[in-house]
């Protein structure tokens, strides 16, 4: 018998304001028909001039908590991804802590971009094995309207807000891939990608800074190593893709999505989409999709999961865990 990170509960949150695709045709040489069939984005959701980054995560954590049924004065720590933080410091993570009512614990935000909550996951799952915590809040947030540069169709039309979180606890198992909770990570970088994605601002330059993006080649990088990290993860679980019921993609293109779940060799019918109603929402969108897919009923108590991401840095991982 040993520990395991399980999930006991999931919520999200998404912001009121919903922006079709034809709404960039007014001010942008683009069209509904181009983002569709390049990205399978149809729409996503802006965040409320004034709405921040931990608005939108201490909503998605409140109703991880009441799915959950634990009070917030339970959590033992909140690990927050993301890469728009209302601030420089302190970071949001602190700001939900507070929102929550928590006076004790501790939180603390991951920056790994768009690979954030993969990150914050292998974080917590490391926060529970070596028994510094019992209940971790893990969210995925992000306000990316606040770094979309408006005049530039390569990004702009790509890219949406919102908030995801799970809650994970220590629970005991038989240490073998039949065990609830998080069976394996893997996490890897290569910074010498750095500006194939970045924002150019921060504290070098005294600017918020706008997201730059070269699409197409993030695009090559991205189905190699999105599978290659997810065969990782499923064998050091010890399981296989015949064993997956769910795959839980960071959600940035429907065909890096399908290109991935091919070379996985996993039907599409097995994987969670969220991406046409969501855009990319950078480190919320896996959190989202799981919200998602459980009340969608696709996601079950039990149901094996692999969830990959990639993205600035570059940064990628993947996650195998027992619903
Ligand atoms: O989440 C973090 C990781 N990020 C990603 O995973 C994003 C990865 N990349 C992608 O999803 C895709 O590369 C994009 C959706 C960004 C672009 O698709 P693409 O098939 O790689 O197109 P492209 O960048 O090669 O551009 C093709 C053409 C270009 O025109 P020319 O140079 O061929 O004349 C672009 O200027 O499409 C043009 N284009 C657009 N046209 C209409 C770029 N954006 C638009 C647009 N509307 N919004």
């Amino acid at each position: 018998m040993s520990l395991r990170a399980v999930v006991t509960g999931c919520g999200h949150y998404l912001p009121a304001r919903v922006v079709e695709n034809a709404e960039f045709e007014k001010t942008l040489d683009t069209d509904d028909a181009w983002i569709r069939a390049r990205s399978g984005i149809e729409r996503r959701h802006f965040a409320a001039e004034g709405e921040t980054t931990s608005q939108m995560a201490t909503a998605a954590a409140r109703a991880a908590l009441a799915h959950a049924g634990v009070d917030a004065s339970d959590v033992d720590a909140i690990v927050l991804a993301t890469s728009t933080p209302d601030l420089t410091f302190p970071s949001a993570a602190t700001m939900v802590q507070a929102e929550l009512g928590m006076e004790g614990g501790f939180a603390f935000d991951v920056q790994a971009v768009c690979a954030g909550f993969v990150y914050a996951l292998s974080n917590a799952n490391a926060l529970i094995l070596s028994g510094q915590a019992k209940r971790v809040l893990v969210i995925g947030a992000e306000t990316f309207s606040r770094i979309m540069d408006w005049t530039d169709r390569g990004t702009c039309v790509l890219f949406g807000d919102g908030a995801g979180a799970l809650l994970l606890e220590a629970q005991t198992g038989d240490q073998t891939s039949a065990d609830r909770g998080i069976l394996a990570t893997d996490l890897n970088s290569d910074g010498r990608y750095r500006d194939l994605l970045y924002v150019d601002g921060g504290v070098s330059t005294g600017t918020t800074g706008y997201l730059r993006m070269q699409g197409n080649q993030v695009f090559r990088h991205a189905v190699e190593k999105l599978a290659s990290t997810a065969t990782t993860a499923m064998e050091r679980a010890g399981v296989t893709g015949e064993d997956i019921d769910w795959v839980v993609p960071h959600q940035a293109n429907i065909r890096i999505i399908q290109g991935t779940a091919k070379k996985l060799n996993l039907p599409m019918d097995r994987v969670v989409v969220t991406v046409q109603d969501h855009g990319n929402t950078s480190a919320a969108s896996i959190p989202l999709a799981l919200s998602v897919g459980q009340a969608r009923g696709q996601i079950k108590k039990g149901d094996l999961i692999v969830t990959e991401a990639i993205g600035g840095g570059l940064a990628w991982g993947a996650v195998v865990l027992r619903w």
